[in-house]
């Protein structure tokens, strides 16, 4: 059987979560073997740099070169051999939040960023990308609800979050791997569009 990549992407409080977990169980009913992971993060590397990242006051290439250095590391350690073993990778977040937090939302050229995802990615593109899109304003009010400690990308105003949201509606009109889903809808609406595209590839 062959490996199959799926990323999830949207703003801080789309509700991508649940909708990992229910993936996650959809594919172990099937038979499939399921690594479940996340960027930045996924190693023991990554989840230091991601620490970092998400806590640490940096620059905004600061931040670009370390979501990529985890990234690397990720890809080499879990993501591919577990596709070579033939594996589902769910991943909370890839290179399609880089491009719409640290290009669109910080203003890095989205030329460099190619090129960074040239280098490390080697024309590795994921098999499906949900983008899970949400008013900015709804997912500011789900997460002051949930969240007790919001890292340094959760206290950006709600500019930062319509212009990464804009970020992720541009990427996924760019190739029909993307599937953007209207996170406002019931869940098994969302549920139904999830498993539509998994079946479709
Ligand atoms: P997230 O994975 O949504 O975790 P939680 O739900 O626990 O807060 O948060 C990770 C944050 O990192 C999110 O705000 C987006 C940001 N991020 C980037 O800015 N660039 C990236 O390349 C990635 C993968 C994440």
């Amino acid at each position: 059987m062959s490996g199959l990549f799926i990323t999830l992407e949207g703003i801080d409080g789309a509700g991508k979560s649940s909708h990992i977990d229910w993936l996650e169980q959809q594919f172990v009913q099937q038979g499939r073997q399921v690594v479940r992971t996340r960027e930045p993060g996924g190693t023991p590397v990554a989840e230091q740099l991601r620490q970092l990242v998400l806590n640490e006051d940096m620059s905004d290439l600061s931040e670009l070169l370390l979501v990529f250095a985890a990234r690397d590391d990720h890809l080499k350690k879990v993501i591919l051999p577990s596709l070579a073993a033939g594996k589902v990778v769910l991943c909370d977040r890839f290179t399609d939040s880089t491009i719409a937090y640290q290009g669109y939302g910080r203003g890095v050229s989205l030329n460099v960023i190619q090129q960074f995802k040239d280098l490390i990615q080697k024309g590795l593109e994921p098999d499906i990308t949900f983008v899970f899109d949400i008013d900015p304003m709804i997912a500011n009010e789900r997460m002051a609800a949930s969240r007790t400690h919001k890292d340094r990308f959760e206290q950006e105003a709600l500019d930062f979050f319509n212009k990464v949201r804009h970020g992720f509606i541009k990427q996924s009109q760019t190739s029909a791997r993307y599937c953007l889903i209207d996170s406002s809808q019931s869940m098994d609406v969302i549920r139904q569009q999830l498993w539509q595209k998994v079946v479709s590839l």
